[in-house]
């Protein structure tokens, strides 16, 4: 960052395959100036979502971002000055602040957080991840002591914090990741049962032995094919939480759905649900005070993965799509 200028990541071309580096631009701006009702902000900690990707296809539970602009993300900021009510500098918020330096953006659009240490929390285990971790699980999953919890895409920041909740709730888990690396390090340190490292092939089978007893409750981070090996896996009564289908969002889609859809719901009467996290933004607070007490009781552990340097946010995205980050990948800016 430097006085006057503003750094910019801008997203260039709509990716048609698969995302590259050649699909943005790092330019610069003049810094933003905050109007009536607006606080300028200094944007600490950029958080990398698969839903990134997903939002360049089209407009979702958002607007599509578009060639040309700001690439959008969500982002923990710092209060430069303001001209709205109630913001002060110093003030930490959460905001969509996109991939730049500075953002001037209306306070309705603020979300205002604590001054935690690390703030980095604010975007991991207190923040969307969290969240989603949380309330997809518990209010859709509903899982109970004793049963067999399934979730794909284990490693990564949401699914990471899905297991380890079903853990501390009794349930027998078994994460789906790739390599066995990011397999032997659910089962070594987040207490997983079993881990099926599905760029092995055989996903059916192994997942199979790993749930002798067959799936309760899937905690659906990847849809497709993964999707497809665990719906004849689910025991009577199963709940499946769709969370997201990150197998479909970097590249071409699929050309055809998971198979079992809808026979396979009917015969074991399964409930199949998707959510999105802000729908559930009025209960936080419950979600959070689970949260923290788990932090502080050892019983959750935080795995974040803090890439450096505004410039590097691309590679960061692309990484993530191919599986590089073990929890919640953000950019410190
Ligand atoms: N519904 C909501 O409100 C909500 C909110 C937040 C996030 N989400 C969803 O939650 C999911 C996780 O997102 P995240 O941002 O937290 O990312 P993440 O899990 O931290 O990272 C994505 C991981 O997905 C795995 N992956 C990539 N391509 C895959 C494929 N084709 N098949 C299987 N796994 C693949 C990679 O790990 P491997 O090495 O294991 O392949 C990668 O590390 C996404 O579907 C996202 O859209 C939903």
């Amino acid at each position: 960052m430097s006085d006057g200028i503003n750094r910019q990541i801008l997203l260039i071309d709509k990716p048609t395959g698969k995302l590259g580096p050649e699909h943005f631009k790092l330019s610069t701006a003049a810094m933003p100036e905050p109007g009536d009702g607006e606080a300028l902000l200094r944007v600490r900690y950029i958080s990398l979502d698969a839903a990134n990707r997903a939002w360049m296809h089209g407009a979702t539970y958002r607007s599509a971002v578009e060639a040309n602009t700001v690439m959008a993300g969500g982002g923990i900021a710092e209060v430069v000055s303001s001209k709205a009510d109630g913001l002060a500098p110093g003030d930490i918020v959460f905001a969509d602040t996109g991939w730049q330096d500075y953002v001037a953006l209306p306070a309705k659009h603020l979300t205002r957080m604590p001054r935690i240490e690390p703030l980095t929390y604010l975007l991991s285990v207190y923040g969307i991840a969290g969240l989603t971790a949380y309330f997809g699980l518990l209010d859709i999953g509903k899982p109970k002591a004793g049963e067999t919890v399934v979730v794909s895409a284990a490693a990564g920041s949401v699914g990471s914090i899905v297991g380890q909740i079903a853990r501390i709730k009794g349930c027998r888990v078994v994460g789906i990741a790739g390599g066995q690396d990011k397999c032997h390090w659910l089962t070594s340190e987040l207490g997983f049962d079993a881990a099926v490292d599905y760029k092995d092939g055989a996903v059916f089978k192994a997942l199979r032995a790993a749930a002798p007893n067959g799936i309760d409750v899937y905690f659906d981070n990847v849809g497709g094919d993964i999707l497809e090996a665990c719906l004849p896996q689910m025991n009577n009564y199963g709940r499946i939480a769709c969370c997201g289908a990150i197998s479909q969002y970097d590249g071409a889609p699929q050309t055809h759905g998971p198979r079992g859809v809808p026979g396979l719901i009917v015969v074991k009467r399964l409930v199949m649900q998707g959510f999105i996290v802000m729908d559930y933004m009025k209960e936080r607070d419950r979600a959070l005070a689970d949260l923290q007490a788990w932090v502080a009781s050892g019983q959750l552990k935080v795995q974040e993965d803090i890439i450096a340097g505004l410039e590097n946010t691309p590679k960061a995205l692309i990484g993530l799509l191919a599986g590089e980050n073990r929890g919640k990948r953000m950019v410190k800016v």
